[in-house]
C-alpha cells in the first residue's frame, strides 16, 4: 500500500495502485503523490529511471487518475526528505506507468492546495464519491469500521449473540414516523421500516436468545437536526435475567472499549443523576455536566417582594429559579438581553436581572427585595444573576438554553468530558395540547416496582425503570427494563387508554409473546453514529456516514427521494394526489 513505504524498504521493486494526488513538474522530472487508502507516497519520474514516454504520459496524467507504477523504493536525498509524511524518508522511482483510470477534472477538490477551501457541503454530497477520497472523511469512516468491529469483539465476548431483525415490518402505533413501503402482492397494504427493533428483541427473549445485540440501521420519518439523520444505526442490546444496573455495568465496559479506539479512556464508573434532580438543576434532561452551573429555586426569597411579575407567576403556581453566573456582571446590556432572547424563544415572557457590585444589587428586581436577599440568593460580587418566573414547563427549556450560551460564550468546560446515566424516568408524560396521557419511552417500558400501586390512582408520578446516557449534553443510548408480566402490560394499556382490542390489533404479536412464558428482561440502545461522530471529533454525523442525507432529508449524490412512473405506482395500488 501506497502509505507503508519505509526506509527499511529501498532497493524492493515494486508495483503499485492508486490515485493521483498531486503532480509537480520541475520540467523533463516530474514528482507527483500516489494515494490510495492507507495514505501517500512520492513517486519520481526522472530520465535515469524512466523512459522518455513514461515521463509524458505522468505528465498528462489527470489529478485523481487511477495509475499503476513499476518501480524501485529508494531513498530520497537528504534536503528531499519530508519528516511530516509517514512515507517521507523514501520515493518510489518509477520506470513505467499506466493510466489505468482516467478522470476527468474532479468537480470538487480533493487535495486542497494552499489557502483553497473545501467545497460547499452541497457539493460535497453530490460529489460523495470525490469527498470520502480525502483524508478526513476517509479516516471517519476507518475509525466507524474500527467502532464497530470493537463493538462485536466486547459483545461477543461477553456471551451476546448478534442476530438480525426485519426491515420489512409491521407500521407501529405512533406511525406518523414511520417510513411505509407498498405491499405489491396485497393490495392497499404497507410495510413499515423499523424505527427500531424493539418490540423484536423483546420476542428474542422470549424465544429464550437471552443475550442478544444487533448493530440495527433504523429509519425514522423525523425533523432533522445536526444529530439527526432518517436513518441511522443503533447497538441494540437486549438481555434477559437482568436489572439496571447490569445494563450500567455492561454497557460502561463497552463504552470503555469503544473510547479505547480512539486513545481516550473513560471513568472507571459513570455518574448518575434521576430525572427530578436533573430537570430541577439544569432544566433538561440530558445536562451538560462539564460545567457546573446549576439552576436555584429563588420562590422563598423573592416570594415577600412587591414585584408584579414574580408576585402572579408564584400565585398562578409557577416559581422563581434561575442562574447565578460568575463574572456575568461585567455581561454588556446587549448581551443580557440576547440571552432574554434566547429565553422568549424558549417561551417564557423574559429574564429578571440582577447583578452585584460593589455590595449592592442592580436591576429591577433588586429594589423590591428585602435587605439581605443578596446574601440568600447566593450573589457574590461580580455575579449575575437571571431569574425566570414561570411554571416549569417553560422555565426549565428557558433556563437550560440560557445555561448552555453562558456556558459556550465563557467557555466553560472546554477540554473537559462528563458522562452520566438519567434514571427515574416517569413512565407517563401529559400531551401539552390535549391533556392524554402517553408513554414517554414505549407502552413496553416497565413501571418502577415501588410505584405500581400509583398506576392507577397517580399515573403522572410513576416512575419507569428507564435510563438514559449522556454524554456532553447529547443523549447517546437510551432503554429501559421491559413489561414481563400481562397483568402489568394491561394496566400500563389501560391508563394510556388503549382498549384490550386496540392492544391485540396494534401489538398482538408481542402480547402473545408476554403470555407464553417470558423471561424478565430489558435493554438499551446507542446511537452508533452519534458515538462515532463524538470520537471523530466531527460537528455533523453526515461526517461519519458514508451516505447520509441531508437536513431536508435528501441525499444528494444518487438523488433520493424522486419520483416514480405512473405505471410502477399503479403496480403498487397507489394513486397519485
Ligand atoms: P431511542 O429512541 O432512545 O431508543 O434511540 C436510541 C439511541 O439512538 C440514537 N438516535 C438517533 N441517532 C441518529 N439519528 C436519529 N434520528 C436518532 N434517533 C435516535 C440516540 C438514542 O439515544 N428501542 C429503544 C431502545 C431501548 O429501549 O432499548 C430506542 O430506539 O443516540
Amino acid at each position: 500500500m501506497c502509505g507503508g513505504f519505509r526506509a527499511a524498504d529501498a532497493g524492493a521493486r515494486v508495483r503499485l495502485g492508486g490515485w493521483i494526488h498531486r503532480t509537480r513538474d520541475l520540467g523533463g522530472l516530474l514528482f507527483l503523490d500516489l494515494r490510495d487508502r492507507s495514505g501517500l507516497v512520492q513517486v519520481s519520474f526522472d530520465p535515469r529511471w524512466a523512459t522518455p514516454e513514461a515521463i509524458a504520459a505522468a505528465a498528462s496524467a489527470g489529478v485523481e487518475s487511477v495509475v499503476l507504477i513499476e518501480g524501485e523504493v529508494a531513498l530520497r536525498p537528504p534536503e528531499g526528505r519530508n519528516p511530516e509524511m509517514a512515507t517521507g524518508e523514501v520515493e518510489i522511482r518509477a520506470a513505467s506507468i499506466n493510466v489505468v483510470g482516467p478522470a476527468e477534472t474532479p468537480a470538487i477538490p480533493v487535495s486542497l492546495g494552499k489557502g483553497e477551501k473545501l467545497a460547499s457541503e452541497e457539493l460535497r454530497l453530490r460529489y460523495r464519491h470525490l469527498d470520502l477520497r480525502r483524508p478526513e472523511l476517509r479516516d471517519n469512516m476507518i475509525l466507524r469500521h474500527e467502532l464497530m468491529q470493537a463493538t462485536r469483539r466486547y459483545l461477543d465476548e461477553h456471551g451476546f449473540i448478534e442476530i438480525e431483525t426485519p426491515i420489512l415490518t409491521k407500521p407501529t402505533p405512533e406511525g406518523a414516523r414511520d417510513y411505509l413501503v407498498p405491499s405489491r402482492v396485497h393490495k392497499g397494504e404497507f410495510y413499515a421500516l423499523p424505527q427500531s427493533p424493539q418490540l423484536y428483541k423483546q420476542l428474542l427473549m422470549v424465544a429464550g436468545f437471552d443475550r442478544y445485540f444487533q448493530i440495527a440501521r433504523c429509519f425514522r420519518d423525523e425533523d432533522l437536526r445536526a444529530d439527526r439523520q432518517p436513518e441511522f444505526t443503533q447497538i441494540d442490546i437486549e438481555a434477559s435475567f437482568i436489572a439496571p444496573e447490569d445494563v450500567y455495568l455492561l454497557t460502561e465496559g463497552m463504552i470503555a472499549a469503544l473510547w479505547r479506539v480512539a486513545g481516550l479512556s473513560v471513568p472507571p464508573k459513570f455518574s448518575r443523576m434521576t430525572y427530578a434532580d436533573a430537570m430541577e438543576n439544569y432544566g433538561c434532561d440530558r445536562p451538560d455536566l462539564r460545567y457546573d452551573l446549576r439552576i436555584f429555586d429563588a420562590t422563598d426569597i423573592v416570594r415577600e417582594a412587591d414585584f408584579g411579575i414574580t408576585r402572579s407567576a408564584i400565585e398562578a403556581g409557577g416559581r422563581v429559579r434561575g442562574l447565578r453566573i460568575p463574572g456575568g456582571a461585567t455581561f454588556s446590556r446587549k448581551q443580557v438581553d440576547e440571552l432574554e432572547a434566547i429565553a422568549k424563544s424558549a417561551g417564557v415572557a423574559g429574564l429578571l436581572r440582577t447583578k452585584r457590585v460593589s455590595d449592592t444589587l442592580d436591576g429591577p428586581l433588586a429594589k423590591h427585595l428585602p435587605s439581605g436577599a443578596g446574601e440568600k440568593l447566593g450573589i457574590e460580587e461580580g455575579d449575575l444573576c437571571l431569574l425566570v418566573a414561570a411554571p416549569d414547563a417553560s422555565a426549565n427549556p428557558a433556563l437550560d438554553r440560557v445555561r448552555q450560551e453562558v456556558a459556550s460564550r465563557q467557555g466553560l468546560g472546554n477540554g473537559a468530558s462528563a458522562f452520566v446515566w438519567i434514571t427515574d424516568f416517569p413512565l407517563f408524560g401529559r400531551d401539552a395540547a390535549t391533556g392524554a396521557l402517553g408513554s414517554v419511552h414505549h407502552p413496553f417500558t416497565s413501571p418502577h416496582p415501588e410505584d405500581l400501586a400509583k398506576l392507577e390512582s397517580d399515573p403522572e408520578h410513576v416512575r419507569a425503570l428507564a435510563y438514559d446516557l449522556v454524554f456532553n449534553g447529547t443523549e447517546l443510548g437510551g432503554g429501559s427494563i421491559r413489561i414481563s408480566d400481562p397483568r402489568i402490560q394491561s394496566r400500563v394499556f389501560t391508563a394510556l387508554g388503549i382498549t384490550e382490542s386496540d392492544a391485540e390489533t396494534r401489538f398482538g404479536f408481542l402480547l402473545e409473546g408476554l403470555r407464553s412464558g417470558a423471561p424478565p428482561h430489558g435493554g438499551i440502545a446507542f446511537g452508533f453514529d452519534r458515538i462515532a461522530m463524538m470520537l471523530a471529533g466531527a460537528q455533523s454525523l453526515r461526517d461519519v456516514i458514508a451516505f447520509p442525507k441531508t437536513t431536508a432529508a435528501r441525499a444528494l449524490f444518487e438523488g433520493a427521494p424522486s419520483p416514480v412512473a405512473d405505471e410502477d405506482l399503479q403496480e403498487l395500488h397507489i394513486r397519485k394526489q
